[in-house]
């Protein structure tokens, strides 16, 4: 049996037909509030400073600056890692990759994804009774059954990885530039490609591919619809949902119209920003107007901008960890200065979460599974330690207490993927490695062990200028407190049940509609 029985369950499965649990696990005979429905939005790649409310700079978010007035916007908000599939495990499981097995990226020829014995939120809320969706990219495994459909979700519509790992007829705006996917027979190979591979990149509907290559101008637009069909039918089941959007935006190529003229500028992010902005306001609308009293929408970011790409990434706002760039290298997505992993976040519950409110709440990713499975009245899976907390005091309005430790891990930038080298206790945050991600100018800042750490004072200095001196009373009295802190999850963290992920790759395993079509593509030309 195993998924390629459930395989030919799937196959072709529509909205109109979602799969019910087999078991019921509803909640008749219990009494207690209705479960609330949950909206999960990822942005990709999107800076702290590209959300208007947050940095007045930014002026192209209206959509999301009036979810800040009508709801709650966090501004020490963190991604559970600064690179894709780690944070997106995070997400799903509560746990960090040390646990859950995901420390870097998976590639488009990879065999495994996110540990099988690792529970979703989507499967724990099925369980509990919930229609479950998720639209948008996936990056956790798309071969076998570690497809999204195996791990939790009713619906799948979406692209299997990030829209850089594959071509496209649309490429839109990335540094290299991009041609085209291949057109036509014989050996095609274009020796200063380095970012997309030969293989188109498809679009999934369930477990079949229903366009390849997809076209990145059209994704916002099918996104939305695709949601708002979601919304609109679990709504009318009468089953609470949970809809989960790994949107493409901020993440290069960037498919917005460009403004006509110098189409090179900044302002060609910003019209592609202003179009992320438009479709969560659509899916935003779509819940205003179905299941506005019981829905908690929470929207966030995977990591922050990817500064490599130069006038095509985002802004991370006041957090330019300068004591990084001054040595070379970048200071945002792959790194754990600020601008990598602390991110934009709103939450929106009209009488639920209070309007208009700012908190200062240390939060992060990690915190979207435990809130949504204590506000579904559900129970965390068994046998395994969690990284992240229940906010859900802190959305109501009746607390600011977030975290007081929270651990960055390595993502690329330096040291060993997964690892826990920089440490936030309270305001100071502490680095045992540095290094910087590639910079726009192409430089890459040294890898630096710090036996006694850097710590820096974010109350004081959010750039991340000048750390402590170590002889200073206040590096003294903070210094055996993250020694201590640290000493204990790393404890935790070899005496819990983590898992391994498979990170081999196998070219067989490259999803491809029509191996006989050059690049896999769908149709015959
Ligand atoms: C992609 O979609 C856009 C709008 O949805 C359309 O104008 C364009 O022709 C399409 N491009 C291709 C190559 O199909
Ligand atoms: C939100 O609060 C700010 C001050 O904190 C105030 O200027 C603004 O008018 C408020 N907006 C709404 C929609 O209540
Ligand atoms: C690990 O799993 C076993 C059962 O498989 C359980 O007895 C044990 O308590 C678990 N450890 C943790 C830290 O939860
Ligand atoms: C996942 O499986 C591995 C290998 O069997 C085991 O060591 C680990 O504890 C499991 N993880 C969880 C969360 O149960």
């Amino acid at each position: 049996m195993g998924w390629l029985f459930l395989k030919v369950l799937l196959v072709g499965m529509t909205f109109s037909g979602f799969l019910y649990p087999l078991v019921d696990f509803s909640i008749s005979g219990r009494t207690r509030a209705p479960q609330p429905n949950i909206v999960i939005i990822l942005a990709d790649d999107m800076g702290w400073g590209d959300l208007g409310a947050n940095w007045a700079e930014t002026k192209v978010t209206p959509n999301l600056d009036k979810m800040a007035s009508e709801g709650m916007r966090f501004v020490d908000f963190h991604a559970a890692a600064s690179t894709c599939s780690p944070s997106r495990a995070s997400l799903l499981t509560g746990r960090l990759g040390l646990r859950n097995g995901v420390t870097h990226n998976f590639a488009v020829t990879s065999v495994g994804g996110l540990p099988l014995n690792e529970t979703t939120l989507a499967e724990v809320l099925q369980r509990a009774g919930y229609a479950t969706a998720m639209i948008g990219k996936w990056h956790l495994g798309h071969h076998g059954p570690y497809h999204p459909n195996f791990r939790g979700f009713d619906y799948y519509f979406g692209i299997p990885y990030s829209h850089d790992m594959g071509c496209t007829d649309t490429p839109g705006y990335n540094h290299p530039p991009c041609p085209a996917c291949p057109q036509s027979d014989g050996l095609w190979r274009s020796p200063e490609r380095d970012c997309y591979t030969d293989v188109a990149l498809p679009l999934y509907e369930n477990l079949n591919i229903v366009e390849q290559p997809v076209n990145l101008s059209g994704l916002a637009r099918m996104y939305a619809e695709k949601a708002a069909e979601f919304i609109e039918q679990a709504s009318t089941s009468g089953r609470p949902f949970l809809l989960y959007v790994g949107l493409a935006h901020m993440h290069v190529p960037l498919s917005a119209t460009p403004p006509l003229e110098n189409p090179r500028s900044q302002r060609l992010y910003h019209a592609s920003l202003h179009e992320m902005d438009s479709l969560v306001g659509r899916i935003k609308d779509k819940v205003d107007h179905v299941a506005k009293e019981n829905t908690l929408l929470w929207f966030t970011g995977d990591n922050g901008p990817w500064a490599q790409k130069c006038e095509l990434a985002g802004s991370t706002g006041p957090f330019f960890g300068l004591w990084q760039t001054r040595q070379g290298g970048s200071a945002a997505k792959q790194t754990t200065w600020e601008g990598g992993h602390r991110v934009p976040a709103l939450a929106y519950w009209p009488g639920r979460v209070p309007a208009n409110v700012t908190s200062t709440a240390l939060l992060s990713v990690l915190d979207v599974f435990p809130t949504a499975i204590a506000l579904a009245g559900a129970s965390l899976p068994p046998n395994r330690n969690f990284d992240g907390l229940d906010a859900s005091e802190v959305l109501f309005g009746r607390s600011q207490a977030g975290h007081r430790v929270l651990f960055h891990p390595n993502s690329g930038a330096a040291g060993e993927y997964g690892a826990l080298q920089t440490v936030r206790l309270d305001h100071h945050k502490a680095f045992y490695i540095t290094g910087g991600a590639k910079a726009c100018d192409g430089s890459t800042g040294p890898e630096q062990h710090h036996a006694s750490p850097l710590i820096f004072n974010l109350e004081d200095d959010v750039a991340e200028a000048v750390p402590l001196q170590r002889g200073s009373p206040e590096y003294q009295a903070v210094l055996p407190k993250v020694t201590r802190v640290l000493a204990d999850v790393l404890l935790d963290i070899a005496h819990d049940n983590s898992s391994q992920a498979d990170y081999t790759q196998d070219p067989s395993v490259t999803p491809c509609c029509d191996p006989y079509q050059i690049a896999c593509r769908c149709q015959t030309m």
